[in-house]
């Protein structure tokens, strides 16, 4: 994997650069779409390319662990070739998830013990076997095992909780490079900065995680239900640390609002399950701002969901028809949200791109994050 940085913009930290993988380019400031079980829900592959035009999209190894499980995966040569989705995919290590969806759950220094949540079996991740799991589903680049602490977390706790993410990022390093990719491309690892709301630890958490001098690094732990100005405070510390030559992903975020203030602070990708999951609740994000597509105010508005964002389900489908669908709970309402919000991201940080590369971003992000919280 490589990265070029291409601008800088003058009047923030904002960056547009390109990442070169093996399966194509990725122009960043990116949004990476969800893909948690092998499919963005709800949106297919063609959509995602032609429509939405996403250029990497994210996978869950927890998931994809328990099904399909890697047996399955490696006799289909892979995730790509399993849902065929050609170009670049990214995996969570299952660090998040495991906090987040596994029942009862035993952190130990070996690893984490917990329960499937799909039959309630026992399950061991260690940082060892979370590296052959990934390079089994083959994803361009991998995450390390991390604990993602929770907010509020007290002091000791975080402390402690990122320096075994420390000493667990050194046996994934280990584990990694000395195993192969398994189906003939480049995958890369992504060590990720911990450190909860705590500027020392996050300072203490970004040297560390440099110094391993990977291609990439993540930035993990945040949006938890901290304050979004927490959030900023912590991105922009650890973004002055972490090499400028390497990309900088922030893991779980977030809002239009909030990847673009990110943008500003010196991150370069993003994923998050708002567009898709908000959409299958009618909540969608346009050019003008956020609609609840549920609101009687729809009933009779015939307008396209958002004429100016353009692409291809946002200009044939109207307000009327899309809200129709949700109150009707039909799976063509999942479908267009989805797509409208993705295309909506994507388009997002397009526009940031092209803002950074002219020398404009600053002024256009504090417009833009006006427009774009008002709730129409
Ligand atoms: N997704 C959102 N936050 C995190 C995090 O801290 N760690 C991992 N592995 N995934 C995440």
């Amino acid at each position: 994997m490589q990265f070029n940085l291409v601008a800088t913009d003058p009047q923030s930290k904002a960056r547009a650069g390109v990442v070169q993988t093996d399966h194509g380019a990725i122009e960043t400031p990116i949004f990476m779409p969800v893909g948690t079980a092998g499919t963005v829900k709800a949106v297919h592959q063609r959509e995602l390319k032609e429509d939405i035009k996403a250029e990497i999209i994210l996978g869950n190894t927890y998931h994809l662990y328990l099904r399909p499980g890697l047996d399955i995966l490696e006799q289909a040569g892979g995730l790509h070739k399993f849902n065929g989705w050609d170009r670049p995919i990214l995996t969570d290590s299952g660090g998040y998830q495991v906090f987040s969806l596994a029942g009862t759950r035993k952190i130990k220094e070996e690893g984490v013990k917990f329960k499937s949540h799909i039959d309630g079996s026992t399950l061991n991740f260690t940082p060892e076997n979370v590296m052959d799991t990934q390079r089994t589903i083959g994803a361009d680049i991998i995450m390390a095992f991390d604990e993602c602490t929770p907010y509020p977390c007290d002091y000791t706790y975080a402390k402690q909780s990122m320096e075994r993410t420390h000493r667990w990022l050194q046996r994934c390093v280990d584990r990694f490079d000395s195993t192969e990719p398994k189906y003939g491309y480049n995958q890369t690892l992504f060590p990720i900065v911990q450190g909860s709301t705590y500027k020392d630890l996050r300072i203490q958490s970004a040297e560390t995680i440099a110094s391993f001098g990977r291609e990439g690094n993540a930035i993990g732990g945040l949006s938890v239900g901290e304050p979004a100005e927490m959030m900023y405070e912590m991105t922009e510390v650890v973004c002055d640390i972490l090499p400028k030559d390497k990309p900088r992903y922030l893991m779980g975020v977030g809002t239009p609002a909030n990847i673009l203030e990110n943008i500003a602070l010196g991150v370069d990708m993003f994923d998050c399950v708002l567009p898709t999951r908000n959409a299958r609740n009618g909540m969608l994000f346009t050019t003008q701002g956020i609609v609840n597509i549920k609101n009687k105010k729809w009933a009779d508005d015939f307008s396209p969901i958002d004429a100016e964002l353009g692409g291809y389900v946002s200009t044939f489908y109207t307000k009327a028809y899309l809200r129709h669908l949700i109150h009707s709970t039909e799976y063509l309402a999942g479908q267009i949200a989805s797509v409208h919000n993705l295309t909506f991201f994507l388009w997002l940080v397009k526009q940031a791109r092209q803002q950074i590369l002219n020398g404009t971003f600053r002024d256009w992000k504090d417009m833009m994050v006006k427009k774009l919280m008002t709730r129409l």
